[in-house]
């Protein structure tokens, strides 16, 4: 199956200053949605939680992951688990979750899902946190929270000698995966290319790429067979952070 065409024209800039805030739901989040393929449902916003929110309070699932990374403020789960800026997670379709989720600063993160996030409420849940239904499957597993600065960064063959990752979560069945790339300062290339279709957002920094500049919060997307964000080089160095769909063969 070939990876979802997230924007209309690939390795192009989508800068969220040029989006309009959208509502998301009836509590209060907005969102401005930077890649979405109609065809998968597959979509990748910017999301943000007004101070004080709280969310419906009632446990649900998706048919949809969610894989969410923290940009700013927190969201609280009940009330003792704190997600804050900086944090990764990854939750697969069919986990029970919402029992009660706030965001007394409010927040901003980057939230990706692989299809409509309706809600399937539950309500006599099984456990008082996040649970697995037996129907649950997913080849990455259900990632509660991951603090990215943990992580030690690596080289990756996949990648330019230059670049580091770190690794934020992998399909073990598909070889999809999620990581965190800092490129140096300086860095400059002939070009390579990725087998898997890719997204990926600026987090800190600047890059060249073939079609556009890029800066913090700037978005794009590509297929299989293109460099991410047509990096050609990084004046100040540059991190972002990278979506992998399931490599596919190149023609
Ligand atoms: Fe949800």
């Amino acid at each position: 199956m070939p990876a979802p065409q997230m924007i209309a024209e690939p390795l192009t800039r989508i800068r969220p200053s040029e989006i309009d805030w959208e509502p998301l739901g009836t509590h209060g989040i907005t969102r401005k949605r930077l890649g979405y393929d109609e065809e998968t449902g597959y979509v990748t916003a910017l999301v943000n939680i007004p101070v004080g929110w709280h969310g419906g309070g009632v446990a649900h699932y998706h048919h949809a992951f969610e894989e969410v990374f923290m940009l700013s403020g927190s969201v609280t789960v009940g009330g003792t688990h704190y997600w804050r800026a900086g944090d990764y997670f990854f939750r697969p379709a069919h986990i029970v979750h919402g029992h009660d989720e706030r965001a007394e600063e409010g927040a901003t993160a980057l939230i990706r899902s692989d299809g409509p996030l309706a809600l399937l409420l539950v309500h006599d849940p099984a456990e008082p946190d996040e649970y697995p239904l037996p129907s649950y499957d997913d080849g990455r597993g259900h990632l509660y929270s991951l603090k990215v600065e943990d992580v030690e960064w690596r080289s990756d063959a996949a990648f330019p000698a230059e670049w580091r990752i770190r690794p934020l979560s992998a399909d073990e069945r598909t070889g999809a995966r999620t990581v965190m790339v800092e490129i140096p300062a300086g860095w400059t290339t002939w070009g390579s290319v990725r087998l898997a279709a890719w997204e990926a957002c600026v987090l800190e920094g600047n890059l060249k790429g073939e079609k556009a500049e890029f800066e913090v919060g700037d978005y794009s997307a590509g297929p299989a067979g293109t460099e991410v964000f047509g990096a050609l080089s990084s004046e100040n160095g540059c991190r972002f952070i990278l979506w992998l769909f399931a490599p596919e063969p190149v023609a």
